[in-house]
């Protein structure tokens, strides 16, 4: 297992690999190495201390909370590994880790007062699990809003033989930020920040209902960005992730097109195309042909539905002279072809039975309600081990819902009958249905929520509990 800086000095040996040093899996069969091989299967752990922080957002010094770094260290393990992070809490607040996408035993899944005690300020906590399913995840704070600051990260779990080539891999984490920026109005030009901004500016598109001074890419605000370095003929892979807690995105490379391998970690017959949009919560691996001569290209990241844009930069090597793209240069793939769940076939689909479901939810999203009901007044959904169970959403309300289910990885249903398998799905506004089947595998208490954060804290979860 490794993890990005900073880290305990005990922990020294396992550094080094993440994606901001350059981590590169050299395609082909160099990729496959034999089990057990190379640092990442090192034993051991991480220790993760939660912590007031201040960060550096463009030469304004910003108070936050988070693990160290923004994001929070990258951790990174081959399938079949263990992982073990030792969460330490210096915050003056209770805190938890969620494994978002993992399906960790129920008491390893970070929810307070359902699946753990909170993790009380100046208290420790160790998380213990087997990590078998390859994929790009993310790990974050399930107390409150504390997702809204920093405390958030990247978690990739890698193939013990990896199917695809390429040269040079990078996460890339997209946030929504407004944490500890009230005494540094002015800051970041889009969206505005007074509180008569503080709604929903395009109700019939947004995600969210609140106003985010910044957005950042991997921590960085547009006027810093990130540079993912290339070579020209190099194949990229990006590990695209939306942690934002209000914000979904659209995103895409200029003179670049983006071919689909996985949706939420899970792999999908390669699809290429101009654009992704990501709900909170959703994460896309892409792969880039880096076939431009040269020069270094906008990476643009713009809300949906409301003002708010970031950026990084993408940079041929031998082209450190030439000027980055101007901080709001807008690629026109942005509006090209966008993924979309149906153009989305599995690769691995779910072992479903023949017949029916053993059982259907079929629940109205309608305001900040699941059902019909609110949390924590709300109904478990009951589920039988063993069961194939089906959920479908009809979205009456206005707002966008990406919905995010906790320990399992479900199949959308869409008309080839063949969906991608995900963790977190977007419902539209105003009539949007998605159904959904999964297997119920994994027993205990599993939160079932809107991963907007905002719409999470108002009563937008439901429990769907074993018997
Ligand atoms: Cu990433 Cu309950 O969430
Ligand atoms: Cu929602």
């Amino acid at each position: 297992m490794t993890g990005g800086p900073p880290a305990p000095a005990t922990r020294r040996q396992f550094l080094g690999l993440t994606a901001a040093a350059g981590f590169a899996l050299v395609a082909g069969c160099s990729a496959r190495q034999p089990t057990a091989a190379g640092p990442s299967t090192t034993p051991g752990g991480l220790r993760l201390t939660a912590a007031p922080m201040r960060v550096d957002l463009a030469g304004s010094e910003i108070p936050t909370w988070g693990y160290g770094t923004l994001p929070g260290p990258e951790i990174r393990l081959r399938a079949g590994d263990r992982l073990r992070v030792e969460l330490g809490n210096e915050l003056p607040d209770d805190t938890t880790i969620h494994w978002h996408g993992l399906a960790p035993p129920n008491r390893m899944d970070g929810v307070p007062g359902l699946t753990q005690d909170p993790v009380a300020p100046g208290e420790r906590f160790t998380y213990e699990f087997e990590t078998p399913t390859a994929g790009s995840f993310m790990y974050h704070a399930h107390v409150g809003m504390q997702l809204d600051r920093g405390l958030y990260g990247p978690l990739v779990v890698e193939p013990r033989s990896e199917e695809l080539a390429y040269d040079r891999e990078y996460t890339v984490m997209l946030d929504d930020w407004r944490d500890g920026m009230d005494a540094h109005g002015g800051h970041g030009a889009d969206g505005g920040h007074g509180a008569e901004d503080d709604r929903d500016p395009g109700d019939s598109v947004s995600f969210g209902g609140r106003s985010y001074p910044l957005l950042l890419v991997n921590g960085r605000p547009p006027e810093d960005p990130p540079v993912l370095g290339t070579r020209r003929g190099d194949r990229l892979r990006l590990r695209v992730m939306n942690i934002a807690a209000d914000t979904g995105f659209r995103f895409a490379i200029a003179g670049h097109r983006l071919t689909v391998t996985h949706t939420d970690g899970m792999p999908v017959e390669p699809v290429t195309v101009d654009a992704l949009r990501l709900g909170m919560g959703e994460r896309y691996d892409v792969l880039v042909e880096s076939t431009q001569p040269g020069g270094a290209w906008q990476v643009g990241v713009q809300a949906e539905g409301r003002g708010g844009w970031g950026r990084a930069v993408l940079r041929y090597s031998g082209s450190e002279a030439s000027s980055p793209p101007a901080v709001a240069q807008r690629p026109g793939e942005l509006d090209g072809r966008l993924v979309a769940y149906p153009d989305l076939l599995a690769r691995e689909p779910l072992a479903l039975p023949s017949g029916e479901p053993a059982r259907h939810y079929d629940l109205e999203l309608s305001g900040t309600e699941i059902g019909g009901q609110s949390y924590p007044d709300a109904d478990p959904l009951p589920v039988a081990e063993g069961e194939w169970v089906r959920i479908t959403m009809r979205n009456t309300s206005a707002k966008w819902h990406p919905m995010h289910l906790h320990g399992h990885h479900f199949q959308v249903r869409t008309p080839t009958g063949r969906g991608p398998v995900k963790d977190t799905v977007t419902v539209a506004a105003r009539g949007g249905v998605v159904s959904f089947d999964f297997l119920a595998t994994n027993p205990g208490d599993w939160l079932f929520h809107c991963h907007n954060h905002h719409h999470m804290e108002d009563g937008m979860v439901r429990v769907v509990r074993y018997r």
